[in-house]
């Protein structure tokens, strides 16, 4: 024996030989009582659970919140106290390519947060846009289908994605931040992150603000072309995981500064009146001219995982998890997503995802759910298993009910799309890209182009037309171009 710790079946009885299956004789058959085998192979069947069915792949590192600034005016939240320091998980992820998929693809890349706060899990689930490209969770499903494989051909369809967008006119700023050079960033530690929805601020005297949240990246901003990230790829799909990993693995930690804006409840019928923009709008930012940013601390990420499965993997960020002083706000994509994440935890990982280490909040947690599979850490009080009771179970704190949402309407499915402005704001993003930046989203654009029926394309163009003539016509250009470059076919929706 060496003074290594002893290998042991998962029962913890200890393994005398680890290399050769039990046989009759030297040459076998392999016997069914060879219990250890049946384990290894049996577990081996078990290591895959579905991939996340959007942001598949990803990269994650802890790290903490510090709170340099003053905002309780704002929200009572624990983890906004001046000098606070939380300890945080991040997970960055592309949207559309599955787990095995290149890191340096163009892609919206997610920026999803945990906060283990004292007062329970804060999860800001985010990307590394402001905007995104519907406004309404009806239409998740049948967009994302655009993203992922056709079902006859099996490939990703450049059709399908201008098909959906040329129709759903909403997407056009999200499309034009997406072919601009921030579609591409370098590594996760180069890019910017947003909580993109409005959320909700409460103070201990009650009073609501509506609230964004913005990670402004220390490290500058870094982006490759398309033509660099095929390079790129031709040597490593994983650049991502190396640089992130790499970088805190070598004592570099990377850091974003944190901000919010801030708009007072009642504001919010006003700011709709003054730019018929409503403030709930995904497809929109609050321009910073009137909604200036407001500091609040810094984020460091400085530790790797050590098992990237059980915590990066196995994560589970639920918009839904805020804590007293944060709250949700009428955005619709919000409200749909409150949903969508919890049940799909429950599906991918399982009932209790939120009792594995990396879920777990780091404060106590007490309550009356039971059983289904894998209880893990259910020791409640056996006496006290529903409530109320009088055995000592835990009880509710009203010292942290919410101040309540003030709305009133008549219920019914209410189309905002056909009258909203979708022009103004990619407009104005438009109208910040220097020459350069500019001809790279016309290249990008057209490259991503390929093989779309002229139909679709030039109900595209109307779109950028209406951002700005020189939008449209860029394209037109770099279509051209790309014509006589590139021989490539879209066949995804040729006939049956
Ligand atoms: P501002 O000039 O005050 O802000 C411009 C914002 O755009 C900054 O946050 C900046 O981020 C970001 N930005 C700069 N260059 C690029 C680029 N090449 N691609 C994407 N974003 C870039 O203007 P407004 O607040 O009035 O917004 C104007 C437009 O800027 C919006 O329509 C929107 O498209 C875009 N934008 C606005 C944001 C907001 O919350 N108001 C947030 C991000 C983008 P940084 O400082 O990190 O460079
Ligand atoms: C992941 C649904 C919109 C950011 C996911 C997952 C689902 C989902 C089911 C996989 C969760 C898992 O298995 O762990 C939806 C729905 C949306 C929506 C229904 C709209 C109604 C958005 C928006 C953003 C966003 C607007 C950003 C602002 C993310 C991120 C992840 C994710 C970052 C990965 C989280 C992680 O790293 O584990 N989404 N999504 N999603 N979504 Fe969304």
């Amino acid at each position: 024996m060496t003074d290594r710790p002893r290998l042991t079946t998962s029962a913890g009885a200890p393994v005398a030989d680890n290399q050769n299956a039990k046989t009759v004789g030297p040459r076998g058959p392999v016997l069914l009582e060879d219990y250890q085998l049946i384990e290894k192979l049996a577990h081996q069947n078990r290591e895959r659970i579905p991939e996340r069915v959007v942001h598949a792949k990803g990269w994650g590192a802890y790290g903490t919140l510090r709170v340099t600034e003053d905002i309780t005016k704002y929200s009572r939240a624990a983890v906004f106290k001046p000098g606070a320091e939380t300890k945080m998980l991040a997970r960055f992820s592309t949207v559309a390519g599955e787990q095995g998929a290149a890191d340096a693809e163009r892609d919206v890349r997610g920026f999803a947060l945990k906060f283990y706060t004292e007062e329970g899990n804060w999860d800001l689930v985010g990307n590394n846009t402001p905007v995104f490209f519907v406004a309404d969770p009806y239409k998740f499903p049948d967009f994302i289908h655009t993203q992922k494989r056709h079902p006859r051909t099996n490939l990703r369809s450049a059709t399908a994605m201008w098909d959906f967008w040329s129709l759903c006119p909403e997407s056009l700023h999200q499309v034009t931040i997406l072919m601009s050079d921030r579609g591409l960033p370098q590594t996760p530690m180069h890019m910017n992150g947003y909580g993109s929805h409005t959320f909700s601020l409460w103070n201990d005297a009650g009073e609501r603000f509506w609230v964004k949240f913005h990670f402004k990246t220390r490290q500058g901003h870094k982006h490759f072309t398309n033509d660099e990230a095929v390079q790129v790829i031709g040597k490593s799909r994983e650049t991502y995981q190396e640089a992130l990993f790499g970088t805190i693995a070598n004592g570099h930690f990377p850091k974003w500064d944190m901000y919010i804006q801030v708009m007072p409840e009642m504001e919010a019928i006003e700011f709709e009146k003054k730019t018929g923009w409503s403030a709930f709008d995904l497809t929109k930012v609050w321009p910073h001219g009137d909604y200036p940013l407001i500091k609040v601390g810094e984020m460091e990420l400085n530790r790797n995982a050590e098992n990237y499965f059980a915590e990066i993997e196995q994560s589970a960020f639920n918009p839904s998890n805020v804590v007293p002083g944060i709250g949700f706000s009428p955005d619709k994509m919000l409200q749909g997503r409150l949903f969508s994440y919890p049940d799909a935890h429950r599906y991918r990982i399982g009932t209790h995802y939120d009792a594995l280490e990396v879920n777990k909040p780091k404060c106590p947690v007490h309550h009356y759910h039971r059983d289904g599979e894998m209880p893990m850490g259910l020791r409640t009080n056996p006496d006290a298993y529903y409530e109320p009771n009088s055995f000592g179970g835990p009880v509710e704190d009203p010292s942290v009910k919410e101040p309540p949402h003030r709305y009133e309407g008549e219920v019914g499915r209410y189309d905002f799309r056909s009258e909203a402005d979708h022009y103004s704001q990619p407009r104005a993003l438009f109208q910040m890209f220097d020459e350069g930046q500019k001809s790279r989203l016309f290249s990008n654009i057209a490259t991503a182009m390929t093989g779309v029926p002229q139909e679709i394309v030039d109900r595209q163009l109307e779109h950028f037309d209406k951002v700005d003539q020189a939008y449209g016509d860029g394209v037109r250009e770099a279509l051209r171009h790309a014509k006589t470059e590139n021989a490539g076919v879209d066949t995804s929706h040729a006939a049956e």
